[in-house]
């Protein structure tokens, strides 16, 4: 088997370049070795060929022919360090036996596959509150064409943190098709619903675009999600709750979406926006699993020189329909070559008008309880 065979079937792990495959039986048996000592310089010095063996990548452990285990090398290693540097037996064989249970079973919670035994594994997965992203992925069909799409990353990460391979994740704004790109690339099953016809037909042709390795269903819908009938879709998938919703829903009127009344980014003021947005949280929320998430991308807006926190006006419609509140995050905003040219005007806006210039965005994690 080689690396990319074995992360085929755990799309959670993408850092392949980072693994080698190492002998199962000869790596479970030198670890066996360390937890058979007796006392401390013996388990010490067991680790230590340990070490040297992974270190050197031994003919013992490499190219064998036999099963292997896709070990990344550099965390391995701290762990050893980590028996070599214990200061009694006990503690040493504590971290000996957390090792080899790293090595030999799983354990994942009920939200998503990341092996928390191995946890150290997934550099790739974020867990701050400031998310700093300073260019787009911008491989595969992910063209960046859609003005007021979301970076890649986004539905990315949130799909690691908060979903499972084989589940169903719902976007109501899906716009360019971003998640269901990303829903191929990680083998989730997705449903976009989307209002404006053409830009639905661009999103279908990207979408089928993109390679999809674990053979999962993406579907582009056209419709208005607030009273688009999703118990219908979600059981043509053959399921009766959603995994996880992203929603992306219009900065209020920032940028006008389409002329159709029903796109929130027409509504005539802040009010009827939010109760839109409830609506649309009234027509999806009841299908999201008990303990499963919804994710809501949201930055705020001016409006006659005050800021109208849109952010927090839509965390609060969510939290009003029951859902607890998992995390805020605060995103760095993209750089738009329009925006880079009025850079300097904002800047002089902001001085002479007491305001400050626009530079975040918000992921609020919600869960349904
Ligand atoms: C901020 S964009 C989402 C962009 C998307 N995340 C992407 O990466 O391309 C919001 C989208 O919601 C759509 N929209 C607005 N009102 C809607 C509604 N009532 N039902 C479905 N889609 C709607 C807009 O046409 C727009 O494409």
């Amino acid at each position: 088997m080689s690396i990319s065979d074995y992360f085929n079937g755990n799309p959670t792990l993408p850092q392949e370049q980072d693994y080698v495959l190492l002998d199962k039986e000869t790596l479970l048996g030198l670890v066996a070795a360390i937890l058979s000592e007796q006392d401390s310089p013996g388990l010490k010095e067991r680790a230590r060929l340990l070490k040297e063996a992974v270190e050197s990548l031994d003919s013992m452990l490499v190219n064998t022919g036999r099963e292997e285990l896709p070990v990344r090398v550099n965390p391995f290693l701290e762990e050893i360090q980590q028996i070599l540097d214990a200061y009694t037996y006990e503690r040493s064989r504590y971290y000996a036996e957390r090792l080899q249970k790293g090595l030999v079973e799983a354990k994942t919670n009920d939200v998503n596959d990341i092996n928390l035994r191995r946890w150290k594994d997934y550099d790739e997965v974020f867990t701050d509150s400031l998310w700093s992203i300073d260019r787009r992925d911008q491989s595969g069909a992910h063209l960046g064409w859609y003005w007021g799409n979301y970076v890649p990353q986004i539905p990315h990460q949130l799909m690691l943190r908060y979903s499972k391979l084989g589940d169903l994740v719902i976007d109501p704004f899906l716009g360019s098709g971003t998640t269901l790109i990303e829903c191929r690339r990680l083998g989730r099953n997705g449903v976009g619903v989307e209002i404006s016809p053409s830009t639905a037909v661009r999103a279908r042709e990207l979408v089928e675009i993109e390679e999809n390795p674990y053979n999962v269903t993406t579907l582009v819908e056209v419709g208005d999600s607030q009273c688009f009938e999703f118990r219908k879709i979600i059981e043509d998938m053959g399921r009766d709750t959603v995994d996880l919703f992203l929603m992306h829903p219009p900065y209020h009127d920032i940028i006008q979406f389409t002329s159709d009344p029903n796109d929130l980014s027409n509504a005539r003021n802040t009010d009827s926006f939010l109760d839109m947005f409830g609506h649309i949280l009234d027509n999806t929320i009841p299908f999201l699993r008990k303990g499963r998430y919804a994710g809501i991308v949201i930055g705020d807006k001016y409006s006659q020189g005050e800021w109208i926190p849109l952010g927090f006006y839509c965390m609060q419609k969510a939290l009003s329909r029951g859902l607890k509140l998992k995390s805020i995050i605060v995103k760095n905003f993209d750089e738009t070559k329009g925006k880079r040219n009025q850079k300097a005007l904002w800047r002089y806006r902001a001085l002479q008008s007491g305001f400050y210039v626009f530079k975040h965005e918000y992921i609020l994690i919600l869960e349904k309880r």
